[in-house]
């Protein structure tokens, strides 16, 4: 596959994965998702001879600002249940990939962007780093997994605050909450993850894959949560809040929702 959507290159045995719609602020449209599937499910799903993986968002102002919203606005409650499922098992293949993947996150990492960075297994993030689930004010819910995530990392008093009043988190507070690894000046984001990654180079590749799938099997029981998540954003797609919050969106204006 030509991938049009992202830049994949391989350097010293290190994979790195860049969302290249920087004009859009990196937000994961259909594409971009069919070819992250590509990359993390076909491509470089047998590759033993990559150590880890990075993935990082085009310019400096964005790691991934969230779902396309422009893509979201023609959803039905079957659409809507079935794009996040794909989201969800997008995110699976990165959360249960074989060697490390680390999110070098460099600016806003909102709704579906910081829902990819919390699949990925490190995040180191730059000062300027910016995380948030702020589907609410579209009259929808996270959809790719984060409020499932956000809980397994920071504890449920604070996700429940950051979901439901949509504030966004700084780089600081994002180390301080236990969500990055690391918090490195602006720039130095993927060097800091290929730092990591290097650390795990001579492990052997098998115990290295077996931490991964043991660590993930303790958040196993959580699996009925992501079915409730799916089936809570489908129906979402169908409220006239939700047309509301992506229309004003688009049309660059405040939401009024009416709780329908
Ligand atoms: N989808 C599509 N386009 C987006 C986008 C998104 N998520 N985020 C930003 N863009 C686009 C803007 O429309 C704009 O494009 P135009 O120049 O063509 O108008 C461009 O990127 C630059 O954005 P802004 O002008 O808005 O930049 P800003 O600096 O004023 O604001 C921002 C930056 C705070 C990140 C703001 O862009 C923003 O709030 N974006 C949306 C964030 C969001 O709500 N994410 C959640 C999406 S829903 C989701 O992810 C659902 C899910 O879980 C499945």
């Amino acid at each position: 596959m030509q991938y049009q959507q992202l830049l994949v290159e391989e350097k010293n045995d290190i994979l790195f994965v860049t969302i290249n719609r920087e004009k859009a602020l990196n937000a994961l449209n259909y594409d971009t998702f069919t070819e992250l599937e590509h990359v993390f499910g076909k491509q470089y799903a047998k590759r033993n001879d990559i150590i880890g993986v990075v993935i990082t968002g085009a310019g400096e102002k964005a790691f991934v600002a969230g779902a396309d919203i422009k893509e979201l606005t023609e959803m039905d409650a079957e659409k809507g249940e079935e794009l996040s499922q794909r989201g969800q098992d997008i995110f699976f293949l990165i959360e249960r990939f074989h060697r490390p993947v680390v999110a070098a996150v460099n600016g806003f990492a909102l709704g579906g962007g910081c829902e990819l960075s919390m699949a990925c297994q490190m995040r180191v993030a730059g000062e300027k780093a910016r995380f948030g689930l702020p589907e609410l004010n579209l009259g929808l819910i996270p959809g790719y997994g984060g409020t499932q995530r956000l809980i397994q990392y920071i504890g449920k008093a604070k996700a429940m605050e950051y979901l439901l009043t949509s504030d966004m988190i700084n780089a600081a507070d994002a180390l301080q909450l236990g969500l990055v690894n690391y918090v490195v000046p602006a720039g130095e984001e993927v060097s800091k993850a290929v730092e990591i990654i290097e650390k795990t180079r001579n492990k052997g590749p098998l115990a290295i894959r077996k931490a991964i799938e043991a660590a993930n099997a303790y958040f196993d029981s959580c699996m009925d949560g992501y079915i409730a998540e799916s089936e809570a954003f489908g129906d979402l797609c169908m409220s006239r809040d939700f047309r509301e919050g992506t229309s004003a969106f688009v049309e660059k204006r405040k939401a009024e929702f009416k709780g329908k």
